[in-house]
């Protein structure tokens, strides 16, 4: 209790008041289009440590403040549903250390920031296969999802060992169980149903897609969702991602004119 409480102090303390410029840019931006769901490459921690000649584990770390900062200002903004991509099926080919690092960050997260959240109202779920995630990687998970579950307000998630051709194949089993044992019929298969039985099924398609680092790539995430999103490139690391920059992407995505191959 004692110690729930001190960490609570602790995360009170963390999360200044707004700048009144901030706060003037955050009263500009609601007064046009909110993307209701914003999904991010959080991309360029392991070059943003190496630049500072620190092991990639280093960049990690500071990886995960800056998804503090992010989270905060997607749910400043009142973003309905916010996704991280954190682990690809892909990561696995990184060194035992690495990926034993960033299989850690998940219960670090939940001791630092869950009273946050939970003040903020924010749900916390997770996009990706559980198969191989490790026992206790799973129940940090499970410790936010527990902990924020009666939240209403923004879904932040974290897209972990997460693939979308994985998720598309998986589906499409999914699918094919459900028709052999009845439950659905071949001819209700569209792409609402099929929406249904992706890891995503409780979000809308992402309005904006962000990623750091100068890739200017998909690197297989969320192939299906992103069909009609609008998608936003900086070169700056995922560790040097602010406040202003999202807000700068917002700002981008508000001047976009979004057709759905009409006129
Ligand atoms: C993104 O940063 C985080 C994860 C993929 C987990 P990277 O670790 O890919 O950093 P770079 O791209 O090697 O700089
Ligand atoms: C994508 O970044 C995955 C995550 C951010 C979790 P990667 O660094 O793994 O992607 P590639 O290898 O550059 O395509
Ligand atoms: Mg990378």
């Amino acid at each position: 209790m004692i110690e729930r409480l001190k960490s609570w102090l602790v995360g009170y303390q963390k999360e200044k008041s707004l700048k009144p410029a901030d706060e003037e840019r955050l009263e500009l931006l609601k007064k046009g289009p909110i993307p209701r769901h914003v999904a991010i490459i959080m991309d360029g921690n392991g070059r943003w440590a190496q630049k500072r000649g620190m092991p990639r584990i280093a960049g990690h770390r500071a990886g995960m403040k800056t998804v503090r900062h992010i989270t905060r200002a997607a749910d400043d903004l009142g973003i309905e549903a916010l996704t991280l991509y954190s682990f690809s099926t892909e990561n696995w080919k990184r060194p035992q250390d690495e990926v034993n690092y960033l299989m850690g960050l998940p219960e670090e997260f939940l001791r630092t920031d869950l009273d946050e959240l939970v003040r903020r109202n924010i749900r916390v779920g997770m996009v990706g296969r559980e198969e191989e995630l490790p026992e206790h990687t799973l129940r940090a998970i499970e410790g936010f999802k527990a902990g924020t579950e009666g939240n209403t307000g923004m879904m932040l998630s974290f897209a972990l060992n997460y693939g979308a051709r994985s998720e598309m194949i998986q589906a499409v089993k999914w699918i094919i169980d459900d028709v052999e044992s009845g439950k659905v019929d071949k001819g209700e298969v569209d792409e609402g149903l099929f929406d249904q039985y992706l890891y995503t099924s409780n979000l809308p398609d992402p309005d904006l897609m962000i990623r750091t680092s100068g890739e200017v790539r998909i690197s297989n995430f969320m192939l299906w969702q992103l069909a009609y999103s609008e998608l936003w490139f900086t070169d700056g690391l995922w560790p040097d991602f602010s406040r202003e920059l999202f807000y700068k992407a917002i700002e981008d995505f508000q001047r976009r004119s979004r057709r759905y191959g009409a006129v």
